[in-house]
């Protein structure tokens, strides 16, 4: 059967954005962003071809996580404005036609919790076992995440006289998902917000969430603990009939396929691909695309409704913890060669441009490469005006600094002094004065015009977000030439990852001179002749998105 309603599984082909409220606008002038100021920005995001809002952790919250140690998950952080606030906005992005998701936090809380403060005063608490504890601490599972600050998963607390497990910071300690009374609570907070109106979650650090490290007590482990995520996955779509989980699972290629569900597909929704996201850094650097066209086939076959979400940047550390050490040396030595541009001994804390040298073909290439793979993309909020990071700012901070609206005042982000913003903005060639949305909202050759030209091509072509792979045999290592093709339509893609211009071979064993390749990024056609072939001409860092379009082809212009 041809399917022909793309409609129910919206996330097939969605454009996703990406953004924190406290450093998004500033409405009221505290120095901290808002939901009122992010409603006066919907219209911003529906210009730019956004389709689903992401928004980070809103939650009360101690903020010594940006957000992800949170102290009530039913609540709104006071500071970002009220639940009314919220649901305008959400109102307003509906309205629009763009869907909201929210980060969904449950694999630990704050320690400032209302849940964790009864755990730890007393053994008789009814909270005690929403969390892991231990007389001693069990063996270490690894490094920890956070290798700069913690030496162990866990933490011994004086008040308590044991041990409790924290997989992330000490101040968040796990959840305990064993006991089913937690796994009610979380699905009741699902619940809530799905009530709310948000279409969905991206689920923090999943494998985490499911993982029982340090439970003892074996009749009360998980006997099978994707059957939970499945139940999760369940229970959305019970509450919101097309609601997604977009989930943090940065694991080889057969652990992700079970974090899918399998051929199922009836756990995660969306999984972000890391690994094609640091396999096309090391492209880059090398100036050689088959890292990441191996990585690209390298992904197994997922179900109709399992999605990729593709991206080349995002709220942390740019890690390239997938890559071999003297991989990730290539790309430190390409994109952050100083030690203070690195965290983690594993990642970047540097935006694209940056990284990039500001070369404008270089990253407009970036670009039009993260909207032709097969998947759904997802930007961080500045990457679409190409913000630069501020390396002054603490760790992961650097690339959280404040959206950059305007040349004036904080980047019009807020009216506030300076002293009273979540963070310093960018000086030099990527401060507000340089890199700006309201400049590049009047220069039609801006970047911001061009990202906005890429998610209307991307929207066009569904082949994208819902079509097969297949990498085009060239001979240039530097360039990777793909097509998707679903239903009747195909798109050839064409990006030259290398300086020096090229004239690219290209067959398609199944065209003839009757079919023609026609330009969707620029005005032009290339006939192909009676064996399907073509030379496609890029310029250095050129890029081409090709629609094969047939005599007689409707929709194609
Ligand atoms: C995820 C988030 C990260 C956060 C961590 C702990 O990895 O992406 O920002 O610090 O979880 O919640």
């Amino acid at each position: 059967m041809k399917i022909t309603d793309t409609g129910d599984l919206w996330w097939k082909n969605a454009v996703v954005y990406c953004l924190d409220v406290e450093t998004f606008l500033d409405w009221d002038g505290d120095g901290c962003g808002d939901f009122t100021g992010l409603a006066q920005r919907i219209d911003y995001l529906a210009e730019l071809g956004v389709t689903c809002l992401w928004l980070r952790p809103f939650y009360p919250s101690p903020d010594r996580d940006v957000g992800y140690d949170i102290t009530d998950f039913y609540g709104v952080d006071g500071r970002l404005g009220s639940h009314g606030d919220l649901v305008e906005a959400i109102r307003t992005a509906r309205d629009r036609g763009i869907r909201v998701i929210a980060d969904l936090v449950v694999n630990h809380t704050s320690d400032k919790h209302p849940w964790f403060r009864s755990a730890r005063s007393s053994p008789n608490s009814p909270y005690r076992d929403w969390y892991v504890w231990r007389d001693e601490p069990e063996k270490e599972a690894g490094a920890p995440v956070f290798p700069d600050q913690e030496t162990s998963d866990w933490q011994y607390d004086e008040k308590a006289g044991q041990y409790y497990l924290h997989r992330f910071y000490r101040h968040q300690p796990d959840l305990n998902v064993t006991n089913p009374v937690v796994r009610d609570e979380i699905a009741k907070v699902m619940g809530f917000w799905l009530q709310l109106g948000l279409d969905g979650f991206r689920v923090d650090a999943v494998p985490f969430l499911l993982e029982t490290m340090g439970v003892t007590d074996g009749a009360r482990k998980l006997p099978h603990p994707h059957d939970y995520l499945r139940e999760l996955r369940g229970f959305v779509g019970r509450r919101s009939g097309d609601g997604i989980l977009l989930g943090e699972v940065n694991l080889a290629r057969d652990q992700q396929l079970e974090f899918f569900g399998g051929s199922d597909g009836d756990e995660l929704t969306m999984q972000f691909d890391f690994i094609s996201m640091q396999k096309l850094y090391l492209s880059m650097a090398r100036q050689d695309a088959r890292p990441l066209a191996e990585a690209l086939l390298d992904r197994p076959p997922l179900a109709l409704e399992s999605q990729w979400a593709t991206f080349v940047r995002n709220h942390d550390e740019l890690t390239l913890d997938k890559l071999t050490d003297s991989e990730r040396a290539e790309v430190f030595a390409a994109f952050g060669p100083d030690p203070s541009m690195q965290v983690y001994g594993r990642g970047l804390r540097r935006r694209i441009p940056a990284m990039l040298g500001g070369d404008p073909r270089r990253i407009r290439m970036v670009y039009s490469l993260l909207f032709s793979l097969p998947g759904t993309p997802v930007l961080f909020y500045g990457e679409e005006i190409g913000m630069g990071e501020n390396l002054a700012a603490e760790g992961r901070y650097a690339v959280r600094t404040p959206m950059q609206w305007t040349s004036g005042k904080n980047g019009g982000f807020s009216s506030a002094a300076p002293s009273r913003l979540p963070g310093p903005i960018p000086d030099g060639g990527f401060s507000p004065e340089h890199v700006n949305v309201q400049d590049q909202r009047r220069d039609p050759g801006s970047l911001l015009n061009f990202m906005a030209l890429l998610t209307k091509r991307y929207r066009e072509c569904p082949e994208l977000g819902w079509g097969s792979f297949e990498v085009l045999d060239q001979p240039y290592a530097e360039v990777l030439a793909h097509r998707c093709t679903w239903d009747d339509g195909s798109l050839v893609a064409v990006h030259n990852l290398g300086s020096e211009p090229r004239t690219v071979p290209l067959k398609l064993d199944d065209c003839d001179e009757s079919v023609v390749l026609a330009d969707q990024l620029c005005d032009g056609t290339t006939p192909l002749d009676g064996s399907g072939s073509a030379e496609i001409v890029l310029d250095g860092y050129g890029y081409r998105w090709l629609r094969v379009a047939r005599p007689g082809d409707r929709g194609v212009w």
